[in-house]
């Protein structure tokens, strides 16, 4: 949540939403925040550590190292979820999904 936030205020603008939800298998949050889309080439790649979309326009304690991203994916995978990112020029949005009861290890 602290990664997904303090992305939403460093690269986004406007808006930020946060969401939960419960359904009847699973638990869902998204954090969505309004400007400049996320590049189609970068989505692919978003993930992986290291990875940053667009060139660093800050600097000294201010510049990510893009690790935020692999590790809230770790996160979720770690709790058999996912985490998705749906980004055009309406918005970007972060989606996590995990199962309330993880299957046990084989
Ligand atoms: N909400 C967002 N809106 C637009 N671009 C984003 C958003 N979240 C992430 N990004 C892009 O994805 C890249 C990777 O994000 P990630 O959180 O992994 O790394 P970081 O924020 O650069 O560094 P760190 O989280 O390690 O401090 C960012 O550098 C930015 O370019
Ligand atoms: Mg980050």
């Amino acid at each position: 949540m602290v990664n997904l936030l303090t992305n939403a205020v460093r690269y986004g603008s406007g808006r930020i939403v946060v969401e939960a939800a419960g359904h009847h298998g699973h638990v869902t949050i998204a954090v969505s925040n309004e400007g400049n889309p996320i590049p189609a080439n970068a989505l692919p790649t978003l993930f992986y550590p290291l990875t940053r979309a667009n060139a660093p326009d800050r600097s000294g304690t201010a510049a990510g190292i893009g690790l935020g991203l692999y590790i809230c994916r770790c996160i979720a995978l770690a709790h058999q979820g996912t985490i998705n990112v749906d980004s055009t020029k309406q918005g970007t949005r972060f989606s996590v999904r995990i199962p309330r009861s993880p299957l046990p290890p084989n």
